[in-house]
């Protein structure tokens, strides 16, 4: 996830100072490197970018002096591609009479840039948003306009995307959707066009919304939408805004935690999309199939997910998978570690030390550091031998969800692959992902209100569900500063039992395959007086034991848990809520932990 804006003014401007206050307000999407590009009167073009903050850039750069009549800004979150001054958008085509830049994932850019370059044309970076501008020059090259010329780029990008673009001697800028969002404004004057609204709102408050497959055509004081497929004219009047900056930047959610569960189908999709189309994942895959012994090595949310990945390795491709928690790794671990031996080590952040020191201790013997990461340019990403990104985008609240999902579901696509088979059945995940959302949202609400008040409750799963049971009683304890004990549920007979009174509550989380051994477990609770409330597919022995079922979609044993886990990310933030807290920023804790 990327953040890009654009404005068209009437007349040669100070734009500077709007690029900035654009771009500050786009940092929550990315900030890796950061660039700006004005298009002038007389035809020149004025583009500055480097890597870092907008903050350090801006001031470096001196943003604040550039002027023109169209400009861009661009705040970039690596995916593939280290963050480098090439690899910073805005970019510009060959002979320099185009500039653009683009939010997303071009899945195909390795095949059109090389392509391009041997077609003669000057390719300077190796990121997609590049493409993206070069894809438009292949035609405009052969005397298309550039409104034709975006229309038949868009058949040849593939993937998730938006872009913004200019050319010198035109006074408008183009902007096109698919996949990835895109809001424009119109004002008195001006036209400006952006990833989201709160980058708009300061400039107007009447705004379109773009949607996928369409080009917006921005002038002073109006913009024109056309459908990419056949340049048709789309006729949409602008709405008025009312929402605040802040409300429009937590997408109207009233927190970044609900916005990021809300976020899953989309990101989920966009991750598989790129591993579907990356040349990276078949060598990682092969990496993983042939070490001696395999580890998976992470803290936290990431350690649980690469407990589900052990899971999902062992099942799919037959081959063992050692999860362990960083700080564990030395002593436990590391004596018997040698050459041959591989670690995928798992973080959001990539920054943190237990996961750090872990691998450097590792690779010290000879294992081969592998990643999974979110942050692009993190140390992690730098010290392993190679990685796959989780594509999530910024993770802006405390409490990880988002990168939860695509860890697993990272984890599956991988064990899919180890194991030789397809991965075609996880395109309906982004699919199962909403529907478990909607479907649960409402009987989570009726929930709450019965478990805001308890302090003490436990999360049980079996099997695929044990780390989705210990995710869902790590994420309660967070943000609802409750304790929540996760643990496999066949173990709560020895001992944790007792615990249980007239109205204790505990949580069962079950997979299709375990609803007899989950229904024990539920039945060992009711008849002391606990309340059950299990999370699974609609299953008669569940309904009849529990006193609740949270009703998952069927989604049959593999996926089951990447969708068991939204009910109870949903749970720990209702009650969060309900308590009275602040979900997003848990008192005592730290989005990213680089301390032992
Ligand atoms: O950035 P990382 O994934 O390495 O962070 C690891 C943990 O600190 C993190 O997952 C933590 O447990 C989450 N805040 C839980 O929601």
């Amino acid at each position: 996830m990327c953040g890009i804006f654009g404005i068209v003014t009437s007349g040669e401007k100070d734009l500077g100072p709007v690029l900035i206050e654009a771009g500050w307000r786009l940092s929550y999407r990315g900030y890796d490197s950061v660039g700006c590009a004005t298009l002038h009167a007389d035809g020149t073009v004025d583009l500055r970018k480097d890597v870092g903050r907008i903050e350090d850039v801006a001031r470096r750069l001196a943003f604040h002096e550039m002027r023109g009549t169209r400009g861009i800004v661009q705040l970039r979150w690596a995916t593939f591609g280290a963050p480098s001054q090439a690899n910073a958008q805005p970019h510009l085509d060959s002979d320099g009479d185009l500039v653009g830049a683009h939010n997303g994932n071009v899945v195909n850019n390795v095949e059109l840039r090389e392509a391009f370059i041997a077609q003669g044309m000057v390719v300077r970076s190796t990121n997609d948003g590049e493409t993206c501008v070069h894809a438009v020059e292949r035609y405009v090259d052969q005397g298309y306009s550039m409104l034709d010329a975006i229309r038949r780029a868009y058949r040849d990008l593939e993937g998730d995307y938006a872009f913004v673009i200019g050319r010198v001697g035109e006074e408008r800028l183009y902007a096109l959707k698919k996949g990835s969002g895109l809001v424009a404004g119109i004002a008195d004057g001006e036209a400006c066009v952006s990833s989201d609204l709160p980058s708009i709102l300061p400039l107007t408050r009447r705004i379109v919304r773009v949607e996928d497959g369409e080009i917006v055509i921005l002038e002073p004081g109006r913009i024109e939408l056309r459908r990419a497929a056949d340049g048709a004219r789309i006729d949409r009047d602008p709405e008025v805004i009312a929402e605040t900056v802040e409300e429009a930047q937590k997408g109207g959610f009233p927190h970044f935690m609900l916005k990021e569960i809300h976020e899953q189908p989309q990101r989920a999709g966009e991750m598989l999309h790129l591993y579907e189309a990356s040349p990276h994942v078949a060598p990682l895959v092969e990496r993983m199939r042939s070490a001696r012994n395999l580890y998976l090595v992470g803290c936290g949310t990431s350690y649980h997910a690469c407990l589900l990945g052990a899971v999902y390795i062992a099942r799919l491709s037959g081959r063992p998978a050692i999860p362990v928690l960083g700080p564990q790794f030395v002593p436990q671990n590391l004596p018997a570690v040698g050459p041959g031996d591989v670690g995928v080590f798992v973080s959001q952040s990539g920054e943190t030390k237990d996961v750090l020191l872990a691998l450097e201790a590792a690779r010290s013997r000879g294992l081969e550091p592998l990643a999974l990461v979110n942050v692009i340019g993190s140390t992690l990403m730098r010290e392993s031998r190679a990685y796959l990104p989780l594509a999530c985008g910024y993770e802006v609240s405390v409490p990880a969800t988002k990168t939860f999902m695509n860890q697993a579901l990272a984890f599956l696509y991988l064990a899919l692959r180890m194991g030789g088979h397809s991965t075609a059945a996880l395109r309906q995940i982004p699919e199962l992902i909403e529907r478990t959302i909607s479907a649960t949202e409402g009987q989570i609400e009726t929930l709450e209100g019965d478990l805001a008040g308890r302090d003490d409750l436990y999360c049980l799963g079996y099997g695929l569900t044990y780390p989705i049971a210990l995710e869902g009683a790590l994420k309660m304890k967070e943000v609802t500063y409750a304790h929540c004990e996760g643990m496999l549920s066949t173990e709560f007979k020895h001992g944790p039992l007792s615990a249980v009174t007239e109205g204790y509550p505990v949580i069962f989380v079950s997979g299709p395959e375990d609803v007899a051994r989950i229904v024990s477990g539920v039945n060992e609770v009711t008849c002391r007086g606990g309340r059950a409330i299990a999370i699974g597919e609609e299953e008669p022995r569940l309904r009849a034991n529990a006193h609740d079922l949270i009703v998952l979609p069927q989604a049959g044993p593999l996926l089951n848990p990447l969708l068991a886990v939204v009910p109870l990310q949903l749970l720990a933030y209702r009650m969060s809520v309900a308590r009275g807290l602040d979900p997003d920023h848990p008192r005592n804790l730290s989005k990213t932990l680089t301390v032992d």
